[in-house]
């Protein structure tokens, strides 16, 4: 696909490189458009060595080729990472008074910004007003993440993470500018992601390989689509994503607690969780010593079954609970036969043994659903997956 990466004056464009480099080695052709106060922080040698393609910030060069019009018509997709506030005034004001801007005026293609700011900047009514704007006309502006700013500030305004920055433009990419609607706005979800760890002593574990990708994935993609969006998160080392409120917990009963004290506000709940099923009976104080050739047999109980409990406690009207399987075998018949035992709307049943494995960037599932629906989402990123299930999720609510 052909990508317009636009880069506005903010010392978060050094991160943009990292994005172009996860684009072009995706196989995409970029072309990026710096204002000329971005080259202040990376320079036109960076951005064209990286893309392989040339680089101006001004309409006036190359004028024969017309890039204004012609690199705007031409593009699948138009991300400008960061885009400062001052940026984000020109387009929403509808300017074009360099090749950036032209290019967002030509564009026809699915348009995102990631606005990267101080905080003050970000939160001014000004601002907040040109974001609107450019909402209502049907970009994708996306939320920037909280934390370390330039300088010793922190707030809301900072660049999310390249990778992320990616999957969203991956996902517009998959899904056209009609993926772009904020249909989960107003709605909000809770999303449980990663693997519990049951304690055994102070310095072992019982725990799972589960990466935490698919729920991560399910978080960010809800957020671009406009949901409130609550993840707890276990044992998961992933970046929070931008947008996202993260609750981190370890074991399977903590992530019980938090899971049933956030269900009563969420519209739909999506338990990704790798939760394990038994934890031991004791978790001792000291470190279990090596005393002999024989080492004590752990005892281990059975965990409550989270999802059984939230279906169980569901007090919200209308509220669609989803549970995760992965099965071998049948997985029509074990699927069916979970998404009795579970009791939840709908069931996302991974095959396990298809090459997909834990951590890997790709998934694929079949969707079974309490009213009988059967839904195959073919093997694509775990964003892809993501948003088969939220729009299924998305039908359910309305
Ligand atoms: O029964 P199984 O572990 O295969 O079910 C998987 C689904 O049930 C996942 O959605 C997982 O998050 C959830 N689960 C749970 N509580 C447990 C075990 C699994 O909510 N104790």
């Amino acid at each position: 696909m052909r990508v317009v990466l636009g880069v506005a004056g903010g010392i978060a464009a050094y991160k943009a490189c990292e994005l172009l480099r996860l684009l072009t080695e995706s196989g995409h052709q970029v072309r990026v458009i710096p204002t000329a106060s971005a080259l202040n922080f990376v320079g036109a040698a960076t951005w064209a060595a990286l893309s392989g393609e040339p680089v101006t910030a001004s309409p006036w060069d190359d004028v024969h080729e017309v890039p204004h019009v012609r690199l705007g018509q031409e593009a699948d997709l138009v991300i400008t990472a960061p885009a400062t506030a001052d940026l984000l005034a020109r387009a929403a004001a509808g300017r074009s008074d360099d090749l950036l801007t032209a290019v967002l005026l030509t564009a026809r293609c699915p348009v995102v910004f990631a606005p990267a700011m101080h905080t003050e900047m970000w939160q001014h009514p000004a601002t907040a007003a040109n974001v609107a704007t450019l909402r209502g006309r049907g970009c994708l502006v996306v939320e920037p993440a909280s934390g370390r700013l330039t300088g010793k500030d922190t707030g809301p305004g900072r660049l999310p993470e390249p990778a992320e920055l990616f999957s969203v433009a991956q996902r517009v990419m998959a899904r056209g500018a009609a993926g772009l609607a904020p249909d989960l706005a107003g709605r909000s979800v809770l999303v449980s992601a990663g693997g519990t760890r049951e304690e055994l002593d102070p310095v072992r574990y019982l725990g799972n390989w589960s990466s935490g990708l698919q729920g991560y994935a399910l978080a960010s993609t809800a957020v671009s689509r406009g949901a409130e969006v609550t993840l707890v998160a276990a044992n998961t080392g992933l970046p929070d994503p931008a947008g996202a409120k993260v609750i981190s917990v370890k074991s399977a009963l903590q992530m019980r607690e938090e899971m049933l004290a956030a269900a009563p506000l969420a519209d739909a709940i999506v338990m990704a969780a790798a939760v394990a099923d038994f934890r031991p009976a004791v978790r001792r104080e000291q470190k279990i010593k090596k005393t002999g050739d024989v080492p004590d047999p752990i005892e281990l109980v059975e965990n409550p079954d989270i999802v059984r409990d939230l279906v169980a406690a569901r007090q919200r009207a209308g509220q669609v609970i989803v549970a995760f399987g992965a099965e071998t075998g049948d997985i029509m018949v074990n699927g069916r036969a979970k998404l009795a035992r579970k009791g939840s709307d709908l069931l996302v049943v991974n095959p396990v043994g298809n090459g997909l494995a834990f951590g890997t960037a790709d998934n694929e599932a079949i969707v079974l659903g309490a009213d009988g629906a059967e839904v195959v989402l073919p093997r694509g990123p775990k964003e892809q997956i993501a948003d088969g299930i939220w729009d299924l999720v998305a039908a359910r609510l309305s």
